[in-house]
């Protein structure tokens, strides 16, 4: 990539701007709508979920290696911990739909299947817990799970006693099989309720708005007062085709979305589907750019055991991590569409931000972008100077730059750019 940078005739007096600019900023700053207050996911959840990349499979006699069980998730919990995952920051192992067995246990509880995971979740979460990792399990509000497991109407309290008796660190809560919206809306709530009174520490992942949207826009700051995250758009697939669906719907809906996302509760917009076998390696870097820009909970789908290098070092890349978990807690958002480049940006903690740059193209060679950085960050990212960062596709320091100047990009089609612009350092 080739940048460089030149310095324009003289603008507006920045530091007039810069002191009328910071004040709108730290006013728009103020926090939004209150969160679930169980203290958890006050950065976005980063872990590991099986569904995307292993489904429901359940035939463990065909295929051993990548049916859901408990062989699956003790082998990604070892690489978890002996590849750098868990340093990187991914945490949460989580298990999907159909771990569960067709039936309730005699006393009515949930019980995991007998064949696939033999020790049952409480001898799985001890495992996971003992490689300093934490567990998730899946149910849903309605009368069966979405693959046709039993579901947890009519048993919220008593699931969650169980979840918080097997020592489950998250819980995903699907909406299928609901009668109503009220049925829906009660029962992400109750399970809510029953989760915090269980006295265990459990990350709550709704997709409560997802089920909701086609009848009613959903109200998010209820949503966010019961949940530590939710999913608000259709299953993610491993094709380009749907993170262009999922940005594209992020992006439309920004206005509603954005500013209710902060610490303790996030928009969702499903598994990273990197290392997997249907985004190129450009794809795979506007992937981690966005939801990281997104602030969107990591967790990867895919399969630890064998993903290449360069996906590995993308997923673990930590200062792209380090923008997903920034402090401030404020989701971005996609500032403007040229033509075929959409510039999105996240502010960040310290005063820095973070910015991306996509070519939407799918045909061609890689896209010059020129940008005004005055335009970035509400006029005040690079007032009255800035270091820029250039971290993704490959990290390149890119240097000083006054805010009068402009910064010159190339973008690979259906690629992103990802910069961190940061105030310099006084000396
Ligand atoms: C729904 C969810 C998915 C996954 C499946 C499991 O489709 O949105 O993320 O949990 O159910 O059946």
């Amino acid at each position: 990539m080739v940048v460089t940078r030149s310095l324009m005739g003289a603008g507006p007096q920045p530091s007039c701007m810069l002191a009328l600019s910071f004040l709108a900023l730290v006013l728009w700053s103020a926090p939004g709508a209150r969160a679930l207050d169980n203290g958890l996911s006050l950065t976005p959840t980063m872990g590991w979920l099986h569904w995307e990349r292993f489904l429901c499979n359940v035939d463990c006699e065909a295929e051993p290696d990548s049916c859901v069980s408990e062989q699956l998730f003790m082998q990604m919990a070892d690489l978890m911990v002996s590849d750098g995952w868990k340093d990187a920051g991914y945490q949460y192992l989580c298990i999907d739909d159909c771990w569960m067995a067709h039936t309730r246990d005699v006393k009515g509880n949930l019980q995991a299947d007998p064949q696939r995971f033999p020790g049952g979740i409480r001898r799985l979460a001890n495992y996971v817990h003992s490689k300093g990792l934490k567990l998730g399990i899946y149910a849903d509000v309605g009368r069966k799970t979405c693959e046709g497991y039993p579901g947890s109407v009519g048993h919220y309290d008593a699931d969650a006693k169980t979840f918080a008796d097997w020592e489950v660190d998250l819980l995903k809560f699907d909406g299928c099989y609901c009668d109503s919206l009220k049925h829906l809306a009660d029962g992400y709530k109750q399970m809510s309720l029953a989760l915090n009174r269980t006295g265990r520490s459990i990350v709550y992942s709704c997709e409560w708005p997802l089920y909701m949207l086609p009848f009613h826009q959903p109200n998010y700051t209820e949503i966010r007062q019961y949940c530590n995250h939710w999913r608000n758009f259709g299953d993610i697939s491993d094709s380009w085709q749907s993170v262009k669906n999922i940005l594209d719907w992020s992006a439309l809906h920004q206005d509603t979305i954005v500013d209710v996302a902060g610490p303790g509760g996030w928009n969702d917009p499903d598994m990273l589907v990197i290392g997997n076998f249907g985004l190129s390696w450009d794809q795979q870097v506007t992937q981690m750019a966005l939801w990281a820009i997104m602030a969107a909970p990591l967790l990867m789908s895919n399969d630890l055991r064998h993903i290449s290098p360069q996906a590995k070092a993308l997923l673990q890349d930590k200062d792209v991590i380090a923008i997903n978990q920034d402090p401030l807690g404020k989701q971005g958002y996609r500032l403007r569409k040229q033509g075929d480049i959409e510039v999105w940006e996240r502010p960040l903690a310290s005063l820095s931000w973070a910015v991306a740059i996509r070519n939407l193209k799918e045909i061609g060679g890689p896209s010059p972008y020129t940008m005004s950085l005055a335009s970035l960050g509400r006029a005040v990212a690079c007032n009255p100077a800035c270091v820029i960062t250039q971290l993704l596709p490959v990290k390149e320091e890119l240097g000083f730059f006054e805010w009068i100047s402009v910064l010159k990009t190339r973008i690979n089609p259906t690629g992103t750019v990802l910069l961190q612009i940061k105030k310099p350092t006084l000396s």
